[in-house]
């Protein structure tokens, strides 16, 4: 395997997994329609990597187009990171939510079937474990009730996903189940470019930082943890990135389908986070304790030793290493990458 498609490649995730295909010899290229992404971070990874990173800008709900690109391309293998991801706007908007990934999805599938492509890695996350039945969570955990349109289609996706590997097992499948990736890439050339406000902790607390913003707000410090705030399991994005390289070897030594938890294992706090940024960027920031967001849940941490295991890979880099290179990048980049002519979802 070679040649791999990058579905979703000039967003966040997407564009760090370029970085490492092409470190370990593979030629990524990409498809992306830029809704939340922008081109200027595939020219970043051909900056970073001295590699050509062939882009197309086309939407996965346009079948002849994207079959036309698997025409030129021929793609040994897809990795899945295209997708509408916000929690709130998917609340707000399930009806784009589905039709957009789910949408996307089986159109992928479909053309993959047609063009001989029978390889697909895809960008699950924990979300699918709901309230998590233990802790650490490992990948036999049964799934649990999830709160949002997003991460039902996350879910959708995993057994639609199984189902295809069932019917014709030639079809091999990795799902990828990411805990909370932040970060960004050590050279401070691409990284996290949220829309807007940021809904997530630490592009809120980038921003903060760097004076964009006021102050963090801490949503919720009465739950049933050392310190009364939310406990997740941050991945540095370049660990998360690594994860899929090593994903596609699996693949190629032992297809079949496959699902691993990426995360480092280790639960921090929301006032852990903010007490490790404020190391990386060398200053105090000003918080304010705020109620429970609707919909999140007291802790969550994974037991990453499956992937460790039958992928060899474990993730490498601490939360200090997090905080400093998300702060670099912000600092760098402090409107991110420059486009903020993001249009509202809409269906056709
Ligand atoms: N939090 C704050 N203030 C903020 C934002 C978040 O205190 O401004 C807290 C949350 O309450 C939570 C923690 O910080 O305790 C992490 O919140 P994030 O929004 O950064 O991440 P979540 O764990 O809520 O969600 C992430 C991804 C989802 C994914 C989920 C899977 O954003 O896409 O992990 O567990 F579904």
């Amino acid at each position: 395997m070679k040649k791999v498609l990058v579905a979703g490649g000039a967003g966040y995730i997407g564009s760090h997994i370029c970085v490492e295909l092409i470190n370990e010899g593979y030629e990524p290229f990409v498809i992306d329609n830029l809704y939340n992404s922008s081109e200027l971070a595939i020219r970043r990874v051909e900056e970073i990597t001295g590699k050509k990173v062939p882009f197309y800008r086309a939407d996965f709900l346009n079948a002849d187009r994207i079959s036309e690109i698997f025409e030129l391309e021929h793609p040994d293998a897809v990795i899945m990171c295209a997708g509408y991801k916000a929690v709130g706007e998917s609340v707000a908007r399930p009806l784009e939510y589905y039709y957009n990934n789910l949408g996307s999805l089986l159109l992928v599938c479909d053309v993959m079937r047609r063009h001989g492509c029978s390889n697909i890695i895809f960008s699950s996350s924990a979300t699918v474990y709901g309230d998590p039945a233990e802790i650490p969570i490992t990948e036999s955990c049964p799934k649990g009730e999830i709160t949002n349109p997003y991460g039902q289609t996350k879910g959708m996706i995993e057994q639609i996903l199984s189902d295809i590997h069932h019917a014709d097992e030639s079809f091999s499948v990795v799902l990828l189940r990411y805990f909370n990736p932040i970060g960004a890439h050590p050279s401070g050339l691409i990284g996290e470019d949220p829309n807007g406000i940021p809904n997530n902790l630490v592009p809120y607390i980038a921003q903060v930082a760097i004076g964009k913003r006021e102050m963090i707000h801490v949503f919720g410090n009465d739950y049933p943890t050392p310190d009364g705030t939310g406990v997740r399991d941050y991945i540095h994005v370049v660990d998360l990135a690594k994860g899929h390289v090593c994903a596609l070897r699996k693949l190629e030594k032992d297809p079949g389908l496959h699902i691993y938890n990426l995360g480092t294992g280790h639960g921090y706090s929301v006032l852990e986070v903010i007490a490790a940024y404020e190391k990386a960027c060398g200053k105090q920031l000003k918080k304010v304790f705020d109620p429970r967001r609707p919909g999140d849940i007291a802790c969550c941490y994974c037991d990453p030793s499956k992937a460790f295991k039958e992928m060899g890979w474990k993730a490498e880099l601490g939360i200090e290493e997090m905080c400093r290179d998300s702060y670099r990048w912000q600092t760098r980049n402090p409107d991110g990458y420059g486009n903020s002519d993001h249009a509202p979802i809409c269906l056709s």
